[in-house]
């Protein structure tokens, strides 16, 4: 395996560890009660119509909560929920992520014109630059790593892929913690990698 990947995944372990007795177990059922106003961005079942707001369905339990108490906490900053989680406990957070990560995620077509590309890239990487295969964390079907916290990919929309990348290339989203994971692996991506990528991956499965 690659060394960059190696390292980011030793260091991952260690903060995991670390993170896991803190965490509140979701119940499914209370979670879906607590969603209505998350369905008119995200779609009841948490598979969103529009390009621009994610897909939540199948996202591992985990990673969502991670991503619901960041926003909350400002850490992660999505001005269209402003405000939306600050009467949500700790309890209600865990809740909706265990709701939506029982659902079923819908995959979406990719632009047959970049998807060789997209391909080359998510499972191969860039090895004379150091950059390690996607596949290694988000794994080959891009279903990602529930336990680990290693996000879903598959079928998300291109937009909003497009749109987390390069974030984290540009430093603009700086919650994938102090090993910096995705802003290191983001650094390698030209636009055109990024285009690629975010096609692919809206229609992997
Ligand atoms: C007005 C639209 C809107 C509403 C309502 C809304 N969201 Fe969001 N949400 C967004 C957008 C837009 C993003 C992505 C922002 C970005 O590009 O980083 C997002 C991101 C997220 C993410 C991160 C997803 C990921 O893959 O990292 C989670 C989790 C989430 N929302 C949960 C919720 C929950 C739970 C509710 C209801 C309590 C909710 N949202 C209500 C628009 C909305
Ligand atoms: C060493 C593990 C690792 C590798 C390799 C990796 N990722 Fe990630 N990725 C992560 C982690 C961890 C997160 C979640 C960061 C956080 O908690 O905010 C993430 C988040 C993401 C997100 C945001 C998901 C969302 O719903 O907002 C996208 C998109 C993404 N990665 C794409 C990629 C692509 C494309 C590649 C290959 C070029 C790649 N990743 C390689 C670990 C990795």
């Amino acid at each position: 395996m690659n060394k960059l990947l190696v390292s980011l995944l030793l260091t991952w372990g260690v903060s995991l560890t670390a993170q896991a007795a803190d965490i509140a177990v979701g119940d499914v059922v209370a979670g879906q009660a607590k969603t209505a106003v998350c369905g008119a961005c995200h779609g009841a079942d948490g598979n969103s119509m529009a390009p621009n707001f994610p897909k939540l369905a199948g996202q591992g339990q985990r990673y969502l909560l991670k991503q619901l108490h960041e926003i909350k906490d400002g850490k992660r900053v999505v001005l269209e929920m402003t405000g939306l989680l600050n009467n949500l406990s700790d309890q209600d957070l865990a809740d909706i992520a265990a709701y939506f990560a029982s659902q079923r995620g819908s995959v979406g077509a990719a632009d047959p014109n970049l998807v060789a590309r997209g391909e080359a890239l998510f499972r191969g990487g860039k090895i004379d630059q150091g950059m390690p295969a996607c596949t290694g964390c988000h794994s080959p079907n891009g279903a990602g790593n529930a336990a680990a916290g290693f996000p879903h990919l598959s079928g998300q929309h291109a937009d909003y892929v497009k749109k987390q990348l390069t974030a984290f290339r540009e430093g603009e989203r700086t919650n994938d913690g102090d090993t910096m994971v995705m802003r290191t692996i983001a650094s390698k991506l030209s636009n055109k990698d990024i285009d690629a990528l975010a096609a692919y991956i809206q229609g992997l499965h």
